[in-house]
């Protein structure tokens, strides 16, 4: 890795807010570390466009982020780590850590065998997915669901909105029919759905996210590296938009800490 220093900040970019899911858990765990977020709503969803799309995306946010003098480049999407991060790992000189379906921790920890997968259609039909399933999920069954439509509500705000709540109801009945004990999370998006998941699928289903492990994964890569900052006053946190400045002010009012949040026209 050349000419990385441990002040430099960390940066995060997604198709849009969903990602923000994981910005909290990476500030939760390593609060002394400046980012910068990129939140790229004007071309959400990404779950929708052809591997070359996604592909040339991830690398203009990317280049914007190493710009802005970046150490670490966290994949806050899982549509864009499936169908992108080994070209970026390849052409970069930076580490780069990505977000996956948790399909692992769920078939190791599932009773009855059967584990749900709610993900875009960019994730589920991409080759890494496909090679993770087969690698991890090989003895139990799993009930995929394409989110279609879901990433467009939370990007427009509609977190709680009897349109999101049909469209889950639509998408997890189904799924609850194959005694499922498991529901990986596969979009960043879909964390902010919990509250209402949890209303359609009950307590015996447990909900997997993989917020928390990608921190985790980022501060041990960042200390590998020699790279974790030692900067012990207030930590700086830009976020730009090429979206609705409001939604994502809104996704990020639970944020105690100072941030800035400004639009950018990329
Ligand atoms: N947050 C993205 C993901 O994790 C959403 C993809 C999309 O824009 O469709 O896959």
């Amino acid at each position: 890795m050349v000419n990385l220093n441990n002040k430099q900040p960390i940066g995060l970019f997604d198709s849009g807010i969903g990602g923000t899911s994981i910005w909290k858990e990476v500030h939760k765990l390593l609060p002394n570390e400046n980012t910068i977020y990129l939140s790229d709503s004007k071309n959400a969803p990404y779950g929708e466009k052809p591997v070359e799309e996604i592909l040339k995306l991830s690398i203009k946010n990317t280049e914007i982020l190493l710009n802005k003098g970046c150490k670490l480049i966290i994949v806050a999407c899982n549509t864009a780590t499936t169908n992108a991060i080994n070209y970026l790992r390849k052409n970069y000189d930076v580490p780069f850590i990505g977000i996956e379906p948790a399909i692992k921790p769920a078939a190791l920890y599932s009773k009855t065998g059967a584990v749900g997968i709610l993900a875009t259609k960019g994730t589920l039909s991409s080759k890494l997915f496909e090679k993770t399933s087969s690698e991890f999920a090989k003895n139990i069954v799993t009930i995929e669901q394409d989110g279609e439509g879901l990433v467009p509500l939370i990007e427009d705000g509609k977190l709680n909105s009897s349109e999101t709540n049909e469209l889950l109801l639509k998408y997890l009945s189904p799924m609850l029919q194959h005694n499922l004990d498991h529901l990986v999370l596969g979009c960043t998006h879909y964390p902010y759905l919990i509250p209402q998941i949890k209303k359609i699928v009950g307590e015996n289903v447990t909900i997997i996210d993989s917020g928390a492990a990608v921190a985790k994964q980022t501060k041990s890569i960042l200390k590998k590296h020699h790279l974790l900052s030692n900067n012990f006053t207030t930590s700086k946190h830009q976020f730009y938009t090429n979206g609705s400045l409001e939604v994502l002010q809104n996704i990020l009012s639970d944020v105690t800490d100072p941030i800035l949040i400004e639009k950018l026209d990329f």
